[in-house]
C-alpha cells in the first residue's frame, strides 16, 4: 500500500498520442515544429502542477510521411526554449547513448540544468533499430547486450564529467586576482571499452549536480541498468498485476544494488481519453480509431515484430510460431507486450492495432474524470506505480480535459499537489537527495 502524493509526467508528442489525433479537425498538422504549441502544452502542464513533462526522440526518421507528422525538433533544443517560458515545470529530453558521446551530451545536459535553474531530466534510451545504425556509419543495428553494456560505460563517465568541477570551484575572488581553485577539478581520465575521456567538462557543476536519470526499457538488460542508475522509470504495463510486478521486481532489484528503492520512482504509462460521460469517452475512443488507417497500422506491427511487409492478415491472429523476446535484437519488453496482449485478449491483428493506435503498448483507458481519477488512486494505492506518464490522445484538447477535470478530483484526495510552492529542483520535485560528488571530501560538521 502506498501513501503520500503522486508524480504526474506530461508525455507530449506533437497533435497527441493516437496516431490518428492529427486527422482530427482540432488539430495541426505543423503542430510538431510549432514552438508555441509547445509552450502552450508546457504552461498547461504546469498549470496541473505536474512534476515534469517529456520529449521522446531517436535520430532516424521514424515513421512514413504519408502516415502521421514525422521529424520532431531535437528535445534539448525545444527544452531550452520552454525552460524560459515556464518556471516550475521539470523538462525531460531523451538521448540516445548509443549514437551520441559522452563528453558533448553531458555538455548539453549541464547547459540545460544550468539555465532552467535545476530542472534538467535525461530520458536515457539505447535506440533499437537499424534505421538509426545506418544513420551513424553501421550497416547492422548493434546486438541488444552491447547496447546496455555501452550505456553503462557511457552512464559512468558522464557521471565523472558531471563531478569533475566540484560545486565550490569557483570563488570568484577578484581582490586576490583568483577566479577558481583548480584542486577542486577532477578530470575523469577514463579509458574503457568504448570511450577514452580524459575530461574535465567545460560547464561547472549544475543546481543539481546532473539532470534527473531516466530510464524506459524493462528487459533484464533495461531492468539491471535502471537499477543501478536510474531516478525515474518509464514503462508500458496493460494490467495493474503485471504493474505491480514490475514495480515490485524494479524496487528489489534497486535494494540489491545497494540504493534505496524509494529513490526509484517507477511510473507506468496511461493513455487517458475523457469524457463528461462513460459513453461520451468511449465515443471519442470510437472516433479515434475509425480514422487509423489500417495500412499504416500493419506495417507498424510489422516492424515491432520484426516480419517480413506483406506477412499480417487483417482479420487474422497474429502467427502462432512468432519468435521467443531472446531473440529480438529491437525493443524487447514492447514485443513481449504486445505479442502477450494480442494472445491474452484473442485479438485479430485488426483489433490489435486499435488497440495499439492510442499509446503504443501503453494502458489506454476511456472513462469519465472519476473513472480515470479512481483508475490512478487504485494503481497508485496498490503498489503498482509512484505516479504516471500521462500521455494525452489528443493535444492539447486531452491534457486540457485532464488538467481541468482530473487534476483538480486528484487534488481534493490529497494525492496532488495544489500549487508548486517555492522553486525546487526536479529532483526535489520527485523527493529524491542532491546527488554527493564522488570526488568531493564529505564535509564533517
Ligand atoms: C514511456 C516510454 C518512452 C520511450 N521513449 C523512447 C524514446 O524516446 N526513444 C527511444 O529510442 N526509445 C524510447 N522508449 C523505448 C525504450 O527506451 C526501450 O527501447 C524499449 O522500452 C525497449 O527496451 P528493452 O529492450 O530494454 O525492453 C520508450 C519507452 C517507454 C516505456
Amino acid at each position: 500500500m502506498t501513501t503520500g502524493q503522486l508524480h504526474l509526467n506530461a508525455f507530449l508528442m506533437n497533435t497527441g498520442h493516437h496516431e490518428a489525433s492529427w486527422r482530427l479537425p482540432e488539430s495541426d498538422p505543423f503542430a510538431h515544429v510549432s514552438l508555441d504549441h509547445f509552450v502552450r502544452l508546457a504552461r498547461i502542464a504546469e498549470r496541473g502542477t505536474f512534476d515534469s513533462l517529456f520529449l521522446a526522440d531517436g535520430p532516424q526518421l521514424w515513421s512514413s510521411l504519408a502516415q502521421r507528422p514525422a521529424g520532431a525538433l531535437e528535445p534539448l533544443t525545444l527544452l531550452t526554449a520552454l525552460a524560459t517560458a515556464t518556471e516550475h515545470i521539470g523538462l525531460i529530453a531523451t538521448a540516445s547513448t548509443s549514437y551520441n558521446s559522452p563528453y558533448n551530451l553531458a555538455r548539453k545536459f549541464a547547459s540545460l540544468d544550468i539555465i532552467s535553474g535545476g530542472r534538467a531530466g535525461w530520458n536515457i534510451v539505447t535506440t533499437a533499430g537499424k534505421e538509426a545504425a545506418r544513420n551513424f556509419g553501421l550497416e547492422h543495428e548493434p546486438a541488444h547486450a552491447d547496447r546496455y553494456a555501452r550505456a553503462g560505460e557511457f552512464l559512468d563517465v558522464a557521471l565523472k564529467l558531471w563531478d569533475s568541477w566540484e560545486d565550490d570551484a569557483i570563488t570568484g575572488d577578484k581582490a586576490a586576482g583568483v577566479w577558481g581553485d583548480d584542486t577542486k577539478i577532477h578530470p575523469p581520465r577514463h579509458q574503457g571499452t568504448y570511450f577514452s575521456v580524459e575530461g574535465a567538462l567545460n560547464v561547472p557543476r549544475t543546481p543539481q549536480g546532473y539532470p534527473l536519470l531516466v530510464q524506459a526499457g524493462s528487459s533484464e538488460d533495461g531492468k539491471a541498468f535502471a537499477s543501478r542508475y536510474a531516478e525515474a522509470v518509464f514503462t508500458a504495463q496493460q494490467t495493474i498485476e503485471d504493474a505491480r510486478d514490475f514495480y515490485a521486481d524494479l524496487k528489489s532489484r534497486t535494494a540489491a544494488a545497494g540504493r534505496d528503492p524509494d529513490h526509484i520512482k517507477v511510473l507506468p504509462g496511461i493513455v487517458p481519453v475523457i469524457g463528461a460521460t462513460e459513453a461520451e469517452a468511449l465515443a471519442k475512443e470510437r472516433e479515434l480509431e475509425d480514422h487509423i488507417v489500417h495500412h499504416h497500422g500493419v506495417a507498424n506491427l510489422e516492424r515491432l515484430l520484426q516480419l517480413p511487409l506483406g506477412t499480417l492478415e487483417l482479420d487474422r491472429p497474429l502467427p502462432s510460431d512468432l519468435p521467443p523476446e531472446s531473440a529480438v535484437e529491437g525493443a524487447k519488453s514492447r514485443y513481449t507486450l504486445v505479442v502477450e496482449l494480442a494472445r491474452r485478449d484473442r485479438l485479430t491483428v485488426r483489433q490489435l492495432i486499435g488497440r495499439l493506435g492510442g499509446g503504443r503498448g501503453h494502458l489506454t483507458f476511456a472513462g469519465t474524470p472519476e473513472q480515470v481519477a479512481d483508475a490512478i488512486e487504485t494503481w497508485f494505492t496498490q503498489g503498482a506505480a509512484d505516479g504516471f506518464n500521462i500521455m494525452p490522445p489528443v493535444l492539447p484538447s486531452g491534457l486540457e480535459a485532464f488538467v481541468d477535470h482530473v487534476v483538480p478530483i486528484l487534488r481534493t484526495r490529497g494525492l496532488l499537489r495544489t500549487e508548486y510552492g517555492p522553486r525546487q529542483t526536479l529532483r526535489q520535485r520527485y523527493g529524491l537527495p542532491r546527488p554527493a560528488n564522488q570526488y568531493a571530501q564529505p564535509v564533517h560538521a
